[in-house]
């Protein structure tokens, strides 16, 4: 039996990247598989975060997976501090996780930058309970961004601890699915750093909110080289080739279908293009994002449901945990 889980942190600003890299993909899978979908504000917080921001930002995010497509008749749609077992799970993997694996890990390093002292534990601890999320249903593939294929190396390496400790096969050993043409989108501004949230110019991203002026600006001030035409070369062209990788997944064509396509064109009419089909996919995810935004108690309710079903999914999952580590049960 296959089970889907991945996570988006409600951290504002969900943009065409999240939506390439792993939303459109979530919704594709809802029609084969058991998927669990969370809204991970407990991974939000190992940053700091202002109160009523967090929680707008975990609507927006339940709003964005709905608009994209998700329905929660299909799959189940939570908040991860709605689920006490999540944080559970993860104080008792810290016990099987060695500092030398952390100590690997990329993104706590950029996040934490220079000021390692001042870092807190939480982002240390990051990924463990990222690894925590995934196994508490036994998940079998993660859906994700190029960004999280070390973390999930990581949530391989400590399912595979635990399970030989006790010498049983609990936790299935989870697969990432990273695929597709958008698996890192870059920013509009640098050809070489990722499109983010957390990015301090909006001009670097596309948001899902933003209104078919607002892209068209942005794809219009999106850098590029000198060169005319539209030829794919991540090396010497890295903005140019990020922008086509972007309309290989808007259009669901290969890379050398888009070139082939705009052969003759002028890398102008290009951007002109792309910004048409965006605006054209992306126009009504935004404008049912609003309109969902506009009604909490909606969102709220989904939200509410999803957290008893996963909930109940748990349950016996920690349950088996927690015999075989012998954590008294009642
Ligand atoms: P985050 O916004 O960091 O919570 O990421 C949510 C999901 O979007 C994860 O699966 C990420 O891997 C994916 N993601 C984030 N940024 C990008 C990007 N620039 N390109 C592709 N996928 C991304
Ligand atoms: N760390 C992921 C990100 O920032 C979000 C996340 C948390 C996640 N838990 C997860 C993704 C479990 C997949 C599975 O993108």
């Amino acid at each position: 039996m296959k089970r889907v889980f991945s996570g988006v942190q409600p951290t504002g600003n969900l943009h065409l990247g999240n939506y390439l890299g792993a939303i459109r993909r979530f919704v594709e899978l809802q029609n084969d598989f058991d998927c669990l979908y969370c809204i991970v504000d407990l991974h939000a917080i190992t940053v700091p975060q202002d109160p009523a921001e967090l929680l707008r930002a975990a609507r927006e995010v339940t709003a964005g997976f709905l608009a994209a497509g998700l329905k929660p008749e299909r799959c189940i749609i939570f908040n991860q501090s709605q689920v006490r077992e999540h944080g559970h799970l993860a104080w008792i993997l810290n016990c099987f996780t060695p500092l030398g694996w952390l100590n690997r890990m990329t993104q706590f390093k950029e996040k934490a930058g220079k000021s390692r002292e001042e870092a807190v534990l939480g982002l240390y601890a990051y990924p463990v309970l990222m690894a925590a999320d995934v196994l508490l249903y036994k998940t079998t593939h993660v859906p994700v961004g190029e960004d999280q294929k070390q973390h999930l190396e990581l949530a391989r390496d400590i399912a595979g601890a635990f399970n030989r400790r006790y010498g049983i096969d609990l936790f299935p050993l989870p697969e990432p699915m990273i695929t597709g043409a958008a698996t890192r989108v870059m920013s509009l501004r640098d050809g070489t750093a990722k499109m983010s949230k957390s990015d301090p110019s909006d001009y670097s991203r596309i948001n899902l909110t933003d209104g078919p002026d607002v892209i068209a600006k942005k794809f219009q001030k999106a850098r590029t080289d000198s060169e005319p035409g539209v030829g794919y070369d991540p090396e010497r062209r890295p903005e140019a080739a990020n922008l086509i990788n972007i309309y290989a997944a808007l259009a669901g064509l290969t890379r050398d279908e888009v070139c082939a396509r705009f052969a003759d064109a002028q890398f102008s009419a290009f951007k002109r293009a792309l910004t048409d089909l965006a605006v054209e996919t992306l126009g009504p995810v935004g404008n049912e994002m609003k309109r969902l935004m506009a009604d909490s108690g909606h969102v709220d309710g989904i939200l509410r449901a999803g957290a008893e079903r996963a909930s109940a999914l748990a349950q016996p999952i920690i349950a088996e945990v927690e015999r075989a580590v012998g954590l008294h049960q009642p």
